[in-house]
């Protein structure tokens, strides 16, 4: 999340998340061999980089504000169901080895997982995260107002408008 709408980036990648785990699961039903080689390559990576960033920055920035706005059970299950993925993850990063039977059911059981996590969040995030956002925004309002002030023609304009009978010369 590096841009000015972090609710955004996050939206966007949760939506991510979501269309990764329907990829590896219509690779897992598709049931070629090339499919899902293609699949598992991609999908661990995705876990290993992209999502990580995003439970990472989950757990310092947006869980600390839950926590505070009274979603703190919802934040703790988020927080297992993160170790649940990394672990999940890990297993997933050494499959190659048990063979890919393993590999499939693994495959499929950690896009299961992100999915139900990804629908776990939707229940609880967005809502307080758009009233987050409403706040910083005001807070951006504010700091506006408090560094602008009307220069003396506007002010004089003002003043003919609201008081047209007060003639200031
Ligand atoms: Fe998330
Ligand atoms: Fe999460």
């Amino acid at each position: 999340m590096h841009s000015n709408e972090p609710l955004e980036d996050l939206l966007s990648e949760e939506a991510t998340a979501g269309a990764m785990a329907r990829r590896a699961q219509a690779a897992l039903e598709e049931g070629s061999e090339a499919a899902f080689l293609t699949e598992l390559d991609a999908f661990r990576a995705y876990l290993a980089v992209d999502l990580e960033s995003h439970l990472a920055h989950e757990e310092s920035e947006l869980f600390p504000l839950l926590e505070a706005r009274g979603f703190a059970e919802e934040v703790a299950e988020a927080k297992r169901q993160h170790s649940d993925l990394r672990r999940m993850r890990a297993a997933l990063a050494s499959a190659s080895r048990e063979g890919r039977a393993s590999a499939r059911h693994l495959l499929g059981t950690v896009a299961e997982m992100l999915a139900r996590h990804v629908r776990y969040e939707a229940d609880f995030m967005y809502v307080d995260l758009t009233v987050v956002e409403v706040e910083r925004f005001r807070e951006s309002l504010d700091g506006d107002l408090q560094h602008r002030s009307l220069d003396p023609p506007a002010q004089a304009a003002v003043v003919r408008v609201l008081r047209p009978q007060h003639q200031p010369r």
